[in-house]
C-alpha cells in the first residue's frame, strides 16, 4: 500500500484518492477544498496522509481529496455526520450552521496577525472552542493557520468608496457580509469552487482570500487589482465527528491525535513562508497589487470596524478584550 513520494505527489496533484487501503484498516476520508501546492492546508493534509499511511499501517488508512472533488464546504460537515467522510478542514467562517463561537475570527481587524490568531487559540477561551460543536456531532480536533485576506476586484481598489456597489463572493458569513455592506458591496456567498467562473463571467467583481488561494486558485487572472488590506484572517478547524472519534480504540485515537497535533505544530510554524511565497507567485504571474499607506489602510478599518457591535453578543466583550490584549 506504500506509495512513491512520486507517486503520492501525482495522484494529489490529480485530485485522485491517494492511498489504496487494505482490508481491516479503519479508512479515514479527508476532504478539502483547496490545492496541494503553495497552500498551508493543502501541505498539512498531505503531510498528515504521509504520517498515518506510514505511521498507522495495518490500523488505519487516510485518503485525502483536496480541490473539493468529494465534497464543498457546504456538504462535508452534513456528510460527516453521515459518516461518509471522517475529516476535514473548513475555514471557521463555514461553521455557522453549528456555532456562533468562531464569529470573532471573522471580525475585520480584529487580529493583526496569524501569530495573535494563534495565541488566543492556545488561551483556555481558545480551546474551549474546539468543543463547542459537541451537542451538535462535531468535534474540533486542531486549528490550522492560512493568513491574512485581501481584496481583489475587477478594477484596483484604494480606498473602501472605490469597490461601493460592486458585487463580492463571500463565503457563508453573516460577519462577512456584514463586513461588505459596511463598504456599500453587495456579498454573494457561493461556495469556493464555483468563485474563479463567477469572477471569470462577471457574476461577482470582487472576493476576499488569502494570497494562498488567491494564488491557488488563480483568481488573480481575473481580477484587476489585489489590494493588501490585510483585514482579515482565514483560518481552519480540523474536524471530525464525535461518533466516529469515540468509535475508535483508545490507543489508535490517541495515535492519531498525536500524528496530528505534531503536523499541526510543524506547518502551523511554516504558513508565513507559504503564505509568502504565494504573494511572490500571484506577482510574477504579472499582477498588481495595491500597497496601501497608512491613511489609506485607516480608512479601511474606519469603514469595516463598526460591525463589531453587531456581534458583540455572540463573540462577548471578554474575548474581544482578550483579543486586542494580544495584539497590543
Ligand atoms: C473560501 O471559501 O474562500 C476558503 O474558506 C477556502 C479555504 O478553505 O481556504
Amino acid at each position: 500500500k506504500f506509495l512513491t513520494a512520486a507517486a503520492l505527489a501525482l495522484s494529489v496533484s490529480a485530485g485522485a484518492v491517494a492511498a489504496a487501503c487494505d482490508d481491516g484498516e479503519i479508512v479515514i476520508k479527508f476532504s478539502h477544498v483547496t490545492n496541494t501546492d503553495k497552500h498551508p492546508k493543502g501541505i498539512a493534509a498531505s503531510l498528515l496522509m504521509e504520517r498515518v499511511n506510514e505511521e498507522m499501517n495495518g490500523k488505519a488508512c487516510m485518503e485525502v481529496f483536496p480541490n473539493s472533488t468529494l465534497y464543498d464546504d457546504d456538504k462535508v460537515l452534513e456528510a460527516m455526520l453521515q459518516g461518509d467522510v471522517q475529516m476535514a478542514a473548513p475555514s471557521l467562517s463555514k461553521f455557522e450552521q453549528f456555532t456562533k463561537v468562531f464569529r470573532i475570527f471573522d471580525l475585520p481587524f480584529m487580529f493583526k496577525n496569524i501569530e495573535a490568531v494563534d495565541a488566543f487559540q492556545n488561551s483556555e477561551t481558545g480551546q474551549a472552542m474546539k468543543a463547542s460543536m459537541e451537542r451538535r456531532g462535531l468535534l474540533g480536533l486542531q486549528f490550522w493557520h492560512n493568513g491574512m485576506k485581501q481584496m481583489s476586484a475587477n478594477k484596483p481598489l484604494v480606498l473602501p468608496s472605490d469597490a461601493a456597489g460592486l458585487k463580492f463572493r463571500v463565503q457563508p458569513s453573516e460577519v462577512i457580509k456584514a463586513q461588505m455592506e459596511a463598504i456599500g458591496v453587495s456579498p454573494q456567498p457561493m461556495a469556493f469552487s464555483e468563485v474563479y467562473g463567477a469572477l471569470q463571467t462577471g457574476v461577482v467583481d470582487g472576493q476576499e482570500n488569502t494570497w494562498s488561494n488567491i494564488y491557488g486558485q488563480k483568481f488573480f487572472e481575473v481580477q484587476d487589482g489585489i489590494t493588501e488590506t490585510n483585514h482579515g484572517i482565514i483560518d481552519y478547524m480540523v474536524v471530525t465527528s464525535v461518533d466516529w472519534w469515540e468509535s475508535l480504540d483508545a490507543d489508535v485515537r490517541d495515535q492519531l491525535a498525536t500524528i496530528l497535533e505534531e503536523v499541526t505544530v510543524e506547518r502551523n510554524a511554516a504558513v508565513g513562508q507559504v503564505d509568502a511565497e504565494a504573494r511572490q507567485a500571484v506577482l510574477d504571474a504579472g499582477s498588481k497589487i495595491v500597497e496601501l499607506t497608512p491613511d489609506q489602510r485607516q480608512a479601511w478599518v474606519d469603514a469595516m470596524k463598526p460591525v463589531w457591535d453587531q456581534f458583540i453578543d455572540d463573540v462577548g466583550q471578554e474575548n474581544v478584550d482578550a483579543a486586542q490584549a494580544i495584539n497590543a
